[in-house]
């Protein structure tokens, strides 16, 4: 009674303290971090008291529209810092340089940003203090974007691991999952082609996935290693291979939404949760000051960011010209801009206002708010459509480019080249999106289509964390890809194989005819100088029994006779049914089925000798079988 008491005690308690998790979101794009915090907050709100360590080079202020909340420890990584690593790398948060940067060099400096950023975040002194408390975790959520290094936390642990990808999946996701990509059909993350790619395009493609494939090989995973070695050797006794690590992920929560991107196949344990991060409608919040200057616009309000990065404050002088002639001009339009300075280029105008953050998705849901100037990046474009306000975009990466292209497809945008960026073409934009009523009918069709009332990609994420943690790590849906290697699993193995077989199927009648030839030529030859009249008889023989006996060797003597045996009922039957359709007067019913035994008729002047030697021959075995029989189907005749 008292161990049942216990025991349920015990239930009671562990159900209580929930899950200890451990997330860790080294990406410097701040962006990553809100999916990621997002997701969290979700999870730490649920029933089951969920407690969770967030470690990131950002940190929520007061200020954000961000709730803060009590289960949710931060650990900022401040001292290195990060960001400006990822400056010296060569990588830029200027939409010039951006924009500037050429897909090769973009992805290579990316790449080395990404392992020195990692190699940073692990040496930090806070982390290796968490890391030596001999606190427990229970489950390890990691942005995994170029920071495969980090899994070795999950190693340490002991612990399964979600990998989350705001961005949408690319190559790398898939290969660690084992989830099939095709060069033809999924299009690389860093190059501007949407799913429906032409020839060119898909050649492209090809190359580009084949260098992101080699460099991540036998460039990237290297350098990782090299930092995961470095950091757990001294915490792990035997360290497995990192790549061990990489195809051991339980789950992946993925950004992305089959009528956002495309539809296309992801094995059960990876889930587009796109909209995830998306407020609930009480959360949206809109500042009294800001709410009475948005309610005072005679005409509507026009929200411009380019995304959590980019500045608009850096935006080259010529560009913001531009853009401040429109806005003057446009009297009847409200603007709220987002601006990072302290100080506006000019003394601020009537219907401008400037902050360094906005409450985006409470600002996007207010009916008065006409347009979004944006950069389309995903977060934005899912908080444009989930407040059904059509985006006038400035794309300056080439997945904001290909978001753009889609959005612009369904009718919900329209683009301004971040190049061709002009007065009269931006003028042009926002008269169109604010006049036409169609565009805003469109995109609160996309809201439709993409469910966003339901919130059903937060139950879905959150569902499968909670199996995760129930089930230790589903290993039973890790895909059993993972155990091939780049050639099996390719099937080039295979290839190979039958390559080899079609040649060996080829070669063997053509060798084996030319060796017949040889040898009877060279009989022949030979014969043909001993005794001229036997090798004329031969040659006429081998005509008619499909065999030179003299070739053969006296064991296998029998061979030739069964293979004329097998020739001879073989015609003989064409005969007899040759016979019976050419004489339809015949009254016999014995002929009729394919399957009757029916011996073949006597010889008739009409056959040929050939027929006439061969319906013999036939005769002849069957009466050396069973004579019986033979008499008996004469008898039916
Ligand atoms: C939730 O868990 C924390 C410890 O992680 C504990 O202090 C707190 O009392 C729990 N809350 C509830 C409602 O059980
Ligand atoms: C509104 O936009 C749609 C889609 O671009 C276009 O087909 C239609 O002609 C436009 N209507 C007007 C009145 O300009
Ligand atoms: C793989 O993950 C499971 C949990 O999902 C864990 O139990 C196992 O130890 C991991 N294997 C390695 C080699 O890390």
């Amino acid at each position: 009674m008292r161990v049942l008491q216990l025991l349920l005690f015990w239930l009671l308690c562990s159900h209580a303290t929930g899950a200890n998790i451990l997330a860790v979101f080294p990406s410097v794009w701040r962006s990553h971090y809100l999916f990621g915090r997002r997701l969290l907050q979700q999870l730490v709100a649920g029933p089951q008291n969920h407690s969770v360590t967030l470690i990131s080079p950002h940190a929520v202020a007061e200020g954000d529209g961000e709730p803060m909340l009590d289960n949710i420890r931060e650990i900022r990584i401040e001292d290195p810092d990060l960001k400006q690593n990822w400056l010296d790398m060569g990588m830029s948060f200027e939409a010039e340089q951006m924009h500037a940067q050429s897909v090769m060099e973009r992805f290579t400096r990316m790449i080395y940003a990404g392992t020195t950023n990692v190699d940073l975040l692990l040496s930090d002194a806070q982390l290796r203090k968490l890391l030596t408390s001999g606190e427990k975790f229970d489950l390890l959520i990691v942005d995994l974007f170029l920071s495969e290094a980090l899994l070795g936390l999950a190693y340490y642990y002991g612990v399964p691991t979600v990998a989350i990808s705001p961005t949408g999946a690319n190559s790398w996701l898939n290969n660690m999952f084992g989830n099939p990509q095709s060069s033809a059909l999924d299009p690389s993350n860093f190059l501007p082609f949407t799913e429906r790619m032409n020839t060119r395009q898909r050649i492209a493609n090809t190359l580009m996935s084949t260098f992101e494939r080699l460099t991540y090989n036998f460039f990237h995973l290297i350098s990782q290693q090299s930092v995961y070695s470095n950091h757990f050797e001294l915490l792990v006794q035997e360290l497995p291979n990192y790549r061990d690590l990489s195809k051991n992920l339980s789950l992946a929560l993925i950004n992305s939404h089959p009528a956002m991107d495309y539809p296309r196949a992801y094995l059960p344990n990876m889930l587009e949760v796109g909209g995830l991060h998306l407020l609930e409608p009480i959360e949206l919040i809109v500042p009294n000051h800001v709410r009475s200057f948005i309610e005072a616009a005679p005409g509507g309000v026009i929200y411009m960011s380019l995304g959590a990065e980019v500045q608009t404050a850096q935006l080259p002088s010529d560009k913001l010209a531009i853009l401040l002639d429109v806005f003057t001009h446009l009297k009847e339009f409200h603007f709220l801009l987002k601006w990072e300075a302290d100080e506006f280029v000019q003394p601020l105008p009537e219907n401008i206002m400037i902050n360094s953050w906005w409450p985006q998705q409470a600002i996007l849901a207010h009916p008065q708010v006409k347009v979004f100037i944006s950069s389309c990046g995903q977060l934005s474009v899912w908080e444009s459509i989930a407040g059904s306000t059509p985006i006038l975009a400035i794309p300056i990466l080439a997945e904001q480019e290909v978001l753009a292209k889609r959005l612009q497809h369904r009718g919900a945008s329209l683009t301004v080249g971040y190049e061709t960026f002009a007065y009269d073409a931006l003028l042009h934009g926002i008269r169109q999106l604010t006049l036409n009523a169609t565009y805003a009918h469109q995109t609160a069709k996309l809201r439709t289509r993409l469910n966003i009332e339901n919130s059903e990609a937060s139950a879905k994420a959150l569902n499968h964390i909670e199996f995760i943690l129930e089930t230790g790590g589903a290993d039973f849906l890790k895909s059993h890809a993972n155990t091939l290697n780049f050639w099996r699993s390719e099937g080039l193995d295979v290839l190979l194989i039958i390559l080899l077989g079609i040649c060996g199927i080829l070669t063997v009648p053509f060798v084996a005819t030319c060796c017949i030839l040889r040898r009877s030529y060279y009989n022949q030859a030979a014969q043909s100088q001993q005794q001229p009249y036997r090798a004329t008889l031969k040659a006429v023989g081998r005509m008619n029994s499909y065999g030179d006996p003299s070739s053969c060797t006296s064991g296998a003597a029998s061979e030739p006779l069964r293979r004329t045996r097998s020739a001879q009922s073989l015609s003989a039957r064409s005969s007899c049914s040759s016979f019976s359709s050419t004489t339809p007067t015949t009254p016999s019913s014995t002929s009729t089925t394919p399957l009757d035994l029916t011996p073949p008729p006597p010889p008739t002047a009409t056959l040929s000798p050939l027929q006439l030697y061969i319906n013999q021959g036939v005769y002849a075995s069957h009466t050396q079988e069973s004579p019986q029989e033979v008499e008996k189907e004469r008898a039916v005749l």
